[in-house]
């Protein structure tokens, strides 16, 4: 605990526990943090953080430090192209990165989105939490902030994004001048151009996100992500957004969320998660609740599978206070990072929707 704890922490402190008296009197609260020592959670990508931010406060670090530096991992990993360096880049072939975090005991909150060309836009928005009044960022505002800290530019296009931006830029549509490789190329395999072209044009939503408890009952998220691949340039996902990709209440618990951002927004998934599991739920429930709250509200034709169900994935992943930890997907088949003290491992997400339904 250190660069949050300061003279407004000790006063801080005591108006939030008076608060949490007065607010969550009756209400199942979990008391204190779960045997073991620390707890960290992530998206499947996040094996390693899990693994750093555990043995980080398991060091004595802040949480936040802990989970900031366990994603520092991913999104310093070009191979990993949902994040960071070499994330998957907007529909102009710009990666924009967006990022939030929170501190748990100060319940300070700090977030950027559309950034371009820093490679950690995590830290960065530890940064607005710390040492600014504001809780988001955007844009060239967001860059010239992290520059004025000391954050250095870098080309966040890697080769291997570059080309997968390019071969969708190209597959398109038949309309403009761009030509795919099928038609610049004399196609030697005899498939039809048609056909590779409807199968190409796919879109990202991968993100890393990571909540970690401390054995003190201390609380702190973060989630990271370049968003949506091929976006519209300015998109901002649920990531940057608090209550949507992230939620923390250091009373309470954390959650946060990957995969189709347009649709955690709309039902403020993270803090829907961290409600749920105020009044009682487990943390695989709340998760639940919150998947089964986007089917309800997939109303669009576009965004449903013949039978109704959401044609997306989703997932959320929470930590309740009680060192009780959950994640559950939109669709089966996948799974998340954990580290207790069992180690780091993953584990099955629960689920709404059978694959096999699919
Ligand atoms: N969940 C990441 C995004 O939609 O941008």
């Amino acid at each position: 605990m250190t660069q949050f704890l300061d003279r407004r922490r000790f006063i801080g402190a005591v108006s939030v526990s008076a608060a949490a008296l007065a607010t969550k009197a009756g209400t199942a609260r979990a008391q204190g943090a779960g045997p073991g020592g620390p707890v960290a959670i992530a998206s499947f990508n996040g094996l390693g953080s899990v693994a750093k931010a555990r043995d980080m406060i398991r060091a004595g670090a802040d949480p936040l430090d802990a989970v900031v530096e366990g994603v520092r991992l991913v999104e310093d990993d070009p191979s990993d192209q949902t994040v960071g360096l070499g994330g998957l880049p907007n529909e102009d072939g710009v990666v924009e990165l967006d990022s939030s975090v929170m501190h748990g005991p100060m319940h300070r909150a700090g977030a950027v989105a559309s950034l371009r060309n820093i490679q950690n836009p995590a830290a960065v928005a530890r940064e607005v939490a710390r040492r600014t009044d504001h809780c988001l960022i955007v844009g060239e505002g967001a860059l010239r902030f992290a520059k004025k800290l000391g954050f250095k530019e870098t080309n966040l296009l890697t080769e291997e994004s570059r080309k997968a931006w390019l071969e969708w830029r190209s597959k398109l549509n038949d309309s403009d001048d761009w030509l795919a490789p099928d038609e610049f190329d004399i196609p030697l395999d005899g498939r039809d151009p048609q056909a590779a072209r409807e199968g190409s044009i796919t879109h990202t939503y991968g993100t890393i996100h990571c909540s970690a408890l401390t054995p003190g009952g201390d609380l702190a998220g973060v989630t990271t992500t370049s968003g949506l691949s091929w976006k519209i340039p300015g998109r901002v996902g649920d990531s940057p957004i608090i209550g949507a990709g992230l939620y923390t209440d250091n009373e309470v618990g954390s959650a946060g969320a990957t995969g189709r951002g347009e649709a955690v927004i709309q039902i403020c998934g993270a803090r829907t998660i961290v409600a749920r599991m105020e009044s009682g739920d487990t943390p695989e429930d709340a998760c639940l609740y919150a998947l089964r709250m986007i089917a309800d509200k997939t109303r669009v034709a576009r965004l449903q599978r013949p039978s109704g169900k959401p044609n997306f994935q989703v997932l959320f992943y929470a930590v309740r206070r009680d060192g009780t930890y959950g994640s559950a997907s939109m669709w089966s088949g996948r799974q998340f990072a954990v580290s207790d003290v069992q180690g780091a491992r993953h584990e099955d997400c629960a689920f709404l929707f059978d694959r096999a339904d699919w």
